[in-house]
């Protein structure tokens, strides 16, 4: 029998990359590598990686020279990259980097197994095509029996959005909606496998079935999955606040099993910023979204994603920013520093502001979002909260879970309690955590 060969694997990124890496590590399985934590026990290194701004792609570049010198000490350890910077980058990734291996882009996960197999016999491939969409429907897998509590299923890929400041269109290629049959059969067989919880995952899952009039749409998928026995708790991710919809609004209201927490990114507080982003909506439209998604779910949490920075934004357009903020009373933000991405329509544009103020309009967003999140923490103290249990926390004879409101719950419990769901009374509200006791 040939001794097992073993595979570093490293994701940067969002969601989609995490699921991505999931079905790399099971195709390379199929070829004989088991997964290990050590890089240094690796004969094989893999870089999962993102390029949404210029720190993503960097950190990839680092990481590379942080790992090389395992390379000097076993020749034979081969290195891969793959994920959004290898679609960026193809071939020039193997011309830049001549201890590199093997190059695949977003498309191209399926061919991993035999990419790796002709980089063992010394030969350099770069796979970055994209593929036709027939083709991509057909190269999920449905037949993962790894349980857990709570997981992610992909329902859609790609983005034809073009949000003028997002390379994401550009290294994930076109919208494509799985057929919502084969989401169903994986999702039950999770369910099988023990899986509570599901997050429906795509980079915009709101516009899921519009291109394909034998598919249902995004709140017809939700009823699907809700009808699934054993699943308890349904989420979604990311929603574009121009695609909700009226049905997928009525789903908050009449789904039980949907999670009371949505992340719909505002990019921006100001219409014109918006405009410029190419967003699609305005700042009142947003506020309207908000507003209904409220009337039917008082308690909703929401959270968001707010560019700072963006060309030509005045110290007006900010404080638009500043105050869509306060006023949505988002339970938490990421927010990031605009960042010029080749290719983008806004790598164009003019009024690049100066990093430094920049980073003083990203330090007061923070401020005030921090102050508005640990409000939203302490506000629900004394309340009983639903919990999923996911596993142990860090403190020990503690778990943890999440609240319907996606927030990181620990109490005193035993481990046993992990995949239930379980009545939690709120005992201190942290920024990033609650505390809690079992009711
Ligand atoms: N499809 C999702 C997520 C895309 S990437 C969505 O539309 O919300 C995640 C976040 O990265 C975006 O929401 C945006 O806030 C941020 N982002 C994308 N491109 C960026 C850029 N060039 N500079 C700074 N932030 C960016
Ligand atoms: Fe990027 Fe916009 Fe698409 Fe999100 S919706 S992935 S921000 S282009
Ligand atoms: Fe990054 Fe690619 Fe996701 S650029 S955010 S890993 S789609």
């Amino acid at each position: 029998m040939e001794s097992p060969k073993f595979l570093y694997l490293q994701t940067f990124g969002c969601q989609m990359n995490v699921s991505d890496s999931e079905k790399i590590a099971s195709l390379l399985a199929g070829v004989g590598y088991e997964l290990t934590e050590e890089s240094a026990a690796a004969d094989l290194i893999i870089l999962n990686t993102c390029t949404v701004r210029a720190k993503a792609e960097e950190r990839v570049y680092r990481q590379l020279e942080n790992l090389r010198p395992l390379k000097r000490k076993k020749p034979a350890l081969l290195f891969g990259v793959g994920g959004c910077v290898a679609q960026q980058e193809g071939e020039r990734l193997l011309e830049k980097i001549p201890y590199l291996d093997l190059v695949f882009g977003t498309h191209n996960l399926h061919r991993i197994p035999q990419i790796v197999l002709a980089a063992e016999e010394g030969r350099r491939l770069a796979e970055v095509d994209f593929i036709d969409n027939e083709t991509r429907m057909g190269l999920f897998p449905v037949d993962d029996r790894s349980g857990g509590v709570t997981r992610f299923v992909t329902v859609m890929q790609g983005c034809d959005n073009y949000c003028s400041y997002c390379i994401v269109p550009y290294v994930r290629g076109r919208e494509i909606s799985r057929r919502s049959a084969d989401i169903v059969a994986e999702i039950r067989l999770m369910a099988a496998n023990g899986v509570k919880e599901v997050t429906l995952l795509g980079q915009n899952v709101n516009s899921y079935g519009l291109n394909d009039p034998g598919q249902p749409d995004f709140a017809g998928l939700l009823r699907m999955v809700a009808a699934i026995d054993g699943i308890e708790r349904i989420r979604f991710t990311t929603s574009h606040p121009k695609d909700i919809t009226r049905p997928l609004i009525d789903c908050f209201a009449e789904l039980p099993k949907l999670c009371a927490h949505i992340h719909l990114p505002a990019q921006a507080g100001s219409s014109a910023v918006l405009a410029r982003m190419n967003r699609g909506y305005t700042r009142p439209e947003y506020m309207e979204k908000v507003a209904d998604l409220r009337s039917v779910r008082p308690d909703i949490a929401i959270t968001s994603d707010i560019i700072v920075g963006f060309p030509g934004e005045t110290e007006e357009d900010f404080t638009e920013t500043l105050s869509l903020v306060e006023e949505t009373g988002y339970s938490d933000i990421f927010s990031f520093l605009y960042s010029q991405r080749p290719g983008t329509a806004a790598a164009d544009f003019d009024g690049d502001l100066p990093y430094d103020m920049k980073v003083e309009r990203l330090d007061r967003l923070m401020a005030i979002q921090k102050k508005i999140t640990r409000r939203y923490s302490e506000a629900l103290v004394g309340t009983v909260q639903e919990v999923l249990v996911e596993g142990a926390s860090k403190r020990t004879g503690q778990v943890f879970g999440r609240t319907t409101y996606n927030r990181i719950v620990n109490f005193d419990g035993d481990i046993s309690l992990v995949g239930r769901l379980v009545d939690v009374e709120i005992i201190e509200g942290y920024q990033n955590s609650q505390l809690g006791r079992l009711v």
